[in-house]
């Protein structure tokens, strides 16, 4: 914890009177700034009210009215009695650290994604706020960069080449070698994939995908035309339950890769391409092993199928399983990666990781998408990856112990669901009593939670008997969504006419 001097903070302030009015407003415009671009680091004791009206020599209501703007706009705290401290504003209640979810008639339910609308308590997203302080400090950083790239037209289709070389030294070191040529920076996994989709799948071509998947992905593979080929997963000991014994938490039915199956649909319908999610597959949480990886890559070069790895979970490893990336096996694959479950959502960062020679088709592909990324969000990025394991302890920890809060919780007031264990992400994926998925996301909303219906992870209709219950959430607040699931249930087992009456679940956004 640092403290500035009045005369330190008069410095930094400079020529702050520009003589606007009123006064305190100015000053409070200045420190707020002087916050926001990093001069003042976050949890600086800033000087008494009276020591710093002193040094500026003007009146002691003027210093003592600005700081309460501040502390008002949430750039302060402390005050009366003790040095007030500089912070930037949570939109989240007070109290409250890595896990917060806001409640009514809070102020978060304005900043985007944080909240269902009306307060609900939202499991349709699987997402977390910001990796603490650390995303705010990479902004700083970043600012005081910019201006050696002000010169410069801006444009840049594969990305800035520091963050570039900082993600292709991440993969050095996890054992698949990679040069910044083979990274191409993107807005995003989801982005990535389109990029993808547009630069190596035509209209009717078929794309392996694992089913249940990740339904933005699926989206986006309908949207591009192409044909998706589901591959299921198979019942059965798998990595998740050794991982449930091994932690000791209560666990239903594991899932696992069926690689006959992926195999034979691979070998039969040789499809363009296979979109994969092998670490901490979204929504089941499980973790491919490596000798699935191996031969999933051999079945695929043997198919002539391009593999997309999608890795935007790879991080969120909460049993702390290694595995090789699965470019490790083979330069021929395609990964994605992105910073939005490491490190936060509103980044909107990921990259492609391919051959030089298929970069250069992605960048190329790219221009009718848009034309690069902005500048100021890869230069932060860059200084995040190249520190990526410095949030992710304190990320890790407070999942796991939501992971158990929410598989307990299950185990107790719905025994009757079979929950996977997932050893990394951050979802389960509940096997159902009964065909309900969608009457229960239709009815969620009047028991206070938002449900992302099983049907949007599959193809066809499949899935109403599961859905996807993220832990993303602290333990008190699942409690109360798992109470509400409880009732939501109890509802439709009193009135089975409902399950007939409520077909189709409302259209929400799901992360
Ligand atoms: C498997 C998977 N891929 C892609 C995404 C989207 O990532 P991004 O926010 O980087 O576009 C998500 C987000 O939930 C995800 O779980």
């Amino acid at each position: 914890m640092s403290s500035l001097t009045a005369s330190g903070l008069s410095r930094l302030l400079g020529e702050w009177n520009a003589g606007a009015t009123p006064g305190y407003r100015e000053l409070a415009d200045v420190v707020r700034l002087l916050v926001l671009d990093g001069r003042v680091a976050l949890d600086t004791a800033l000087p008494s009210e009276r020591a710093l009206s002193e040094a500026l020599g003007v009146s002691r209501t003027m210093v003592t009215a600005a700081y309460g703007l501040l502390r008002e706009q949430g750039f302060l705290t402390g005050g009366q009695g003790s040095r007030s401290r500089t912070r930037i504003p949570r939109l989240t209640p007070a109290g409250t650290t890595l896990f917060t979810g806001p409640a009514r008639n809070d102020p978060a339910l304005t900043a985007p994604g944080l909240a269902a609308p009306e307060g609900l308590i939202d499991l349709a997203y699987a997402s977390l706020p910001a990796s603490g302080e650390v995303v705010h400090r990479a902004f700083a950083a970043a600012l005081t960069e910019l201006p050696a790239l002000l010169p410069g037209f801006g444009y840049d289709a594969l990305g800035l080449l520091p963050l570039r070389e900082a993600v292709a030294a991440r993969y050095t070191a996890a054992g698949a070698p990679t040069t910044a040529g083979q990274i191409m920076v993107t807005s995003g996994a989801q982005h990535a994939l389109n990029i993808i989709l547009r630069s190596l799948a035509g209209r009717q071509d078929r794309v392996l995908v694992e089913h249940p998947s990740y339904p933005n992905a699926l989206d986006a593979i309908r949207a591009a035309g192409c044909r998706p080929v589901p591959v299921a997963f198979s019942a059965g000991p798998g990595t998740g339950t050794r991982g449930a014994r091994a932690h000791g938490a209560l666990a239903g039915a594991a899932q696992a890769w069926d690689m006959a199956a992926l195999q034979a649909v691979l070998q039969q319908q040789r499809p363009r391409l296979a979109y994969v999610v092998p670490d901490f597959h979204n929504p089941t949480g499980q973790l491919m092993p490596d000798l699935q990886r191996r031969h999933l890559v051999r079945a695929a070069a043997a198919a002539g199928t391009v593999l997309v790895v999608d890795e935007t979970l790879r991080e969120l490893n909460l049993d702390g399983v290694e595995t090789a990336p699965v470019a490790a096996f083979s330069p021929a694959v395609v990964t994605i990666g992105s910073l939005s479950k490491s490190h936060w959502g509103g980044l909107r960062t990921g990259w492609i990781r391919a051959s030089e020679d298929l970069v250069q088709r992605f960048a190329a592909a790219r221009t009718s998408l848009d034309l690069g990324g902005p500048l100021m969000e890869q230069l932060a990025a860059a200084h995040l990856v190249r520190a990526l394991d410095e949030p992710l302890p304190a990320r890790i920890a407070a999942l796991r112990d939501s992971r158990a809060a929410l598989l307990e919780l299950l185990a107790g007031h719905l025994p009757e669901w079979e929950a996977t264990y997932p050893s990394g992400g951050l979802s389960a994926w509940c096997r159902l009593p009964a065909p309900i998925s969608t009457a229960l996301t239709v009815i969620a909303p009047d028991f206070g939670i938002r449900l992302a219906a099983g049907p949007r992870f599959g193809i066809g209709g499949a899935f109403e008997r599961y859905l996807r219950v993220p832990f993303t959430l602290p333990p008190d607040k699942l409690e109360a969504a798992v109470l509400a699931l409880r009732s939501a249930q109890d509802r439709l087992e009193a009135a089975p006419q409902l399950r007939r009456t409520l077909k189709s679940a409302p259209a929400v956004a799901i992360a």
